[in-house]
């Protein structure tokens, strides 16, 4: 099953929206403006890279989701801006650019439940830092994972588009705090007049670290100078940040 599909995107954007002022201004603050381009691996559709474009940033994006690229391109669009975009897997990636910082905003990283797979992902955006080097992740423990429940928890959500469908989006997760991992089985249907008129199953997994293993995980990739910061965007009880330095 594929993840960040269509409906998926759909969803995320109504749901979310633009990044809001005080997360762009926690990476204002700290992206260099002067050092060239600046990646945001995972980018999504543009949540936060169509701000920080908006802010003077030049920002480029990449990501692995066709449906979230697409989006990305047509708000950039839409607001009269453009910049480059590329589909591949961060685990993968293999740029025509050289970048002074790079980003990894959402927990998106986490997404990468193979420790062997973030690594490389770390190791491939190392690859494509050069001074002053500077990444920045936004991490944190997902609630159900501080308290994890007995038994899969279900959750509906739904949301509502500009032309007054209705997404909603059933989502069950099951929690193996031993090995640090969700399993998410999300369905997604589009209904209009009480009637389902598109379906999309996905699932996902995450991971999560605690701020010493960030440092460690970030040591093995090729990073020095970690350091732990408040989250950009807190969206539980144990949100973080992490900076550091390609060496
Ligand atoms: C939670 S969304 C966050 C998007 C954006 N960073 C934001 O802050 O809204 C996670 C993103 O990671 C992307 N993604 C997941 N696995 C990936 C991989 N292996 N390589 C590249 N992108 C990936 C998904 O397509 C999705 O757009």
């Amino acid at each position: 099953m594929a993840a960040y599909g269509e409906l998926c995107r759909q969803f995320y954007d109504a749901d979310k929206g633009f990044a809001g002022g005080d997360e762009v201004a926690w990476y204002a603050r700290r992206l260099p403006r002067d050092a060239g381009p600046v990646l945001e691996a995972m980018c999504g559709s543009g949540r936060l890279l169509v701000p920080l474009l908006r802010e003077g940033f030049h920002v480029h994006g990449a990501d692995d989701s066709a449906a979230m690229l697409a989006a990305c391109e047509a708000r950039l669009a839409a607001q009269g801006l453009a910049t480059p975009l590329f589909r591949q897997d961060v685990a993968a990636l293999n740029l025509p650019f050289r970048y002074g910082a790079a980003f990894v905003a959402a927990s998106s990283l986490q997404l990468l439940v193979d420790p062997g797979a973030m690594r490389r992902a770390l190791e491939r955006i190392r690859a494509h830092l050069v001074p002053p080097g500077l990444l920045l992740l936004d991490l944190g423990v997902p609630d159900v994972a501080v308290n994890p429940p007995g038994a899969p928890l279900v959750e509906v959500r739904a949301v509502t588009l500009d032309d007054g469908a209705r997404i909603t989006l059933r989502s069950e997760t099951t929690v193996d705090a031993s090995s640090r991992q969700l399993a998410m089985r999300n369905r997604y249907e589009r209904r209009a007049r009480g009637a389902a008129l598109e379906r999309e199953d996905e699932t996902l997994g995450m991971t999560w670290l605690d701020e010493e293993e960030v440092a460690t995980v970030l040591g093995a990739a090729g990073f020095a100078d970690v350091a732990i910061l408040p989250s950009p965007w807190p969206r539980g009880q144990r949100s973080f940040a992490a900076s550091a330095r390609a060496r």
